[in-house]
C-alpha cells in the first residue's frame, strides 16, 4: 500500500438491504468499537433507502455513508433519480459513479460518468469513479487500453479542496470469485498512479485507487498489501459484518 494514502475500505450494497439488514451496520459499529486504533477510513453505500437510518445506526461511530450512484443535476423532473444534493442531504460523503453494473446495465458512458462525478464533487461529496476491463478486454490485452481511455473519459478536473477516488473493478472479477494475480493489480494500479499524478501533479499521488472485484477476507490481506492498491470497494463481503471487518483488519 502507498504509504502516503490512508486507505479506504468501502462496502458496497448494491440492490440489497432492507431495514432488518441494518443488524450488520449495528455489528459494525460494535467491532469497530472494540478496535482502539484504525488504520483506515470505513464507508458503507447502502441502497438510497438505507441512508438516513444507516446515518443514525452510525452516529457515534467513525462508520461513513455514500450513495451508489447520482444523477447530473442536483434537481428537477427525473422521475425515480436521486441527485447528489440528495444524498448529501441524507447525510452521504462519497457516491459511485460509474460502476460497471451502470455502464453495462444503464449505458453510461465515460462522458456521463464524468458528468455525474463533476455534480457529485458540486454538490461537496467525493466521487468513487469506477473503471475497469471486461473478461475479453483482458484475454485481448488491452486491459491498460481500456482503463485509459475510461480515465480519460471519465475523471472531472479539480478545484482546490476537490477529492476523488477511483476504483478499479476488473468487471470479469466482479461477484465472481476470480480475481486478477497480484501482478496483474499491482501493474493497473501502478498506471492509474502515474495517470493522476501526470494529470494532478502531487495531487494525484494523494488519491485513493480502490482495489474492488471478489475482495473477501480470505485475500484481502495480498491484495491490500500491494502498493498503490489504498483499499477496497467490497460487494458481497461487505453485506456481513464479520466478512467486512476481517477486510477492516487486513488493512
Ligand atoms: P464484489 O463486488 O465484491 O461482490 O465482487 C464489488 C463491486 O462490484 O463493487
Amino acid at each position: 500500500m502507498s504509504n502516503k494514502v490512508k486507505p479506504l475500505i468501502a462496502g458496497n450494497w448494491k440492490m440489497n438491504g432492507l431495514r432488518a439488514d441494518l443488524r450488520q451496520i449495528e455489528a459494525l459499529v460494535r467491532g469497530l468499537k472494540e478496535r482502539r486504533s484504525l488504520a483506515c477510513d470505513v464507508l458503507i453505500c447502502p441502497p438510497a433507502t438505507l441512508l438516513a437510518a444507516l446515518g443514525a445506526a452510525c452516529a457515534q461511530s467513525v462508520v461513513m455513508s455514500g450513495g451508489q450512484n447520482c444523477h447530473v443535476r442536483q434537481k428537477g423532473a427525473h422521475t425515480g433519480d436521486i441527485s447528489a444534493l440528495m444524498l448529501a442531504d441524507a447525510g452521504a460523503k462519497y457516491v459511485i459513479v460509474g460502476h460497471s453494473e451502470r455502464r453495462a446495465g444503464h449505458s453510461e458512458t465515460d462522458g456521463l460518468v464524468r458528468a455525474k462525478a463533476q455534480s457529485a464533487l458540486g454538490a461537496g461529496l467525493i466521487p468513487i469513479i469506477c473503471v475497469g476491463e471486461t473478461q475479453a478486454e483482458r484475454l485481448a490485452a488491452l486491459a491498460v487500453t481500456v482503463v485509459e481511455h475510461q480515465l480519460d473519459g471519465s475523471v472531472p478536473d479539480l478545484a482546490p479542496g476537490q477529492q476523488i477516488v477511483i476504483a478499479y473493478e476488473p468487471v470479469w472479477a466482479i461477484g465472481s470469485g476470480q480475481t486478477p494475480a497480484s501482478e496483474d493489480i499491482l501493474l493497473i494500479h501502478s498506471f492509474i498512479r502515474e495517470w493522476l499524478e501526470a494529470r494532478f501533479a502531487g495531487r494525484g499521488s494523494a488519491i485513493n485507487i480502490l482495489y474492488g472485484g471478489s475482495m473477501n477476507p480470505a485475500n484481502a490481506g495480498e491484495i491490500l498489501a500491494l502498493n498503490n492498491v489504498n483499499g477496497g470497494l467490497v460487494g458481497g463481503a461487505s453485506l456481513n459484518a464479520k466478512d467486512f471487518l476481517a477486510i477492516i483488519d487486513a488493512a
